[in-house]
């Protein structure tokens, strides 16, 4: 588990960072409820040199137009002059996987590696600053889960605290949670969504008159998940799934193919819910135990891409060689 610095390196400077799967409280998590997610192990791997001028995979346009690229220059590189950036992603993008989270921490890590090194909690609080700056809304539980690796909590339980990240409006403790061990199913439905959409419409929604009861029950779902997870307890972990799947429907971010997903992976799952933004984009499921292939099969006959995944225990790092 790499909880240190990231350390100094002259340019070029080539960081990998993992995606992410929440399994409990995205939505409520960005007004303040605790949620649970792991770093995914598939991979953005962001590639740094001196350039003639600033460009990101060969496109100079990219520094005034792409929302991460332009507000991590802005934020992140002080003066030292123009650089050719390459970026290349195994998560798919807008399947609620976390790729611009991982897009916006390794390019944040390589950046302060480039100038003297950086101290993880500040590629997490920096990481969140670019994420939100480009989008607009949200929470830092993408970025501090992609750079954290493993399991984490903000808001919630956890066995030991890593940083708080500063907002705006408020601020959320970060805690690492002991990964389970199980194995899981990640599969996206195809339909691509725009995160900050959805944050602005369930936000919209929880401003209504039941909006502070919804949220009550976002948070005592998602902090009896946690409690599961912490106790290898697999019934209540898929009761909580249920339970938040439910009130994320009724805050309108399901969708008729994410409903299909979970009515296909029924049979072979013991938890599943949407993961992410929702309105699209991806389901998780906790399958039942050696059913993993069956459920990949039933998952991929509904028109999804499925795929098992494990938990990748480190966050963003540096690598010396380029990864494919
Ligand atoms: C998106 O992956 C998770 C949301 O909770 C938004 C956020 O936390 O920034 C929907």
């Amino acid at each position: 588990m790499t909880n240190g610095p990231v350390p100094p390196q002259p340019l070029p400077v080539v960081a990998r960072a993992p995606g992410k799967c929440i399994v409990f409280g995205e939505h409520a998590v960005v007004h303040g409820a605790p949620e649970l997610a792991f770093a995914l192990d598939l991979h953005t791997q962001v590639a740094v040199r001196p350039g003639a001028s600033f460009s990101l995979n060969a496109d100079p346009r990219a520094a005034e137009e792409h929302p991460y690229f332009r507000t991590a220059l802005a934020l992140r590189w002080s003066g030292g002059g123009p650089l050719e950036v390459r970026s290349t992603s195994r998560i798919p993008r807008g399947a609620g996987l976390g790729s611009s989270a991982a897009f916006c921490a390794a390019l944040v890590a390589a950046l302060g590696a480039a100038q003297g090194g950086v101290e993880r909690s500040a590629i997490a609080q920096a990481s969140y600053d670019v994420e939100k700056g480009a989008q607009g809304v949200g929470s830092p539980g993408d970025t501090t889960t992609v750079v954290a690796g493993g399991f984490v909590t903000v808001n919630g339980p956890g066995d030991t605290a890593l940083w708080t990240i500063r907002g705006s409006e408020r601020d959320w403790e970060v805690r690492r949670v002991v990964d389970p061990g199980w194995t899981w199913v990640v599969c996206h439905s195809g339909i691509p969504r725009a995160t900050g959409d959805a944050v602005r419409s369930v936000t919209q929604r929880l401003r209504s008159p039941d909006g502070p009861a919804l949220l009550a029950d976002f948070a005592r779902v998602a902090t009896e998940g946690i409690h599961a997870v912490r106790a290898s307890d697999r019934a209540g972990v898929a009761a909580a799934m249920h339970r938040n799947q439910e009130l994320l429907r009724t805050v309108g971010v399901s969708h008729p193919r994410i409903e299909a997903l979970l009515d296909a992976a029924a049979p072979e799952a013991e938890g599943a819910k949407l993961t992410g933004a929702g309105a699209g984009g991806s389901v998780v499921v906790l399958p039942k135990p050696g059913q993993e292939t069956d459920l990949v099969r039933r998952l991929a006959r509904a028109g999804g891409l499925p795929f098992v995944v494990v938990p990748a225990v480190e966050g963003v790092q540096l690598v010396s060689e380029p990864v494919p």
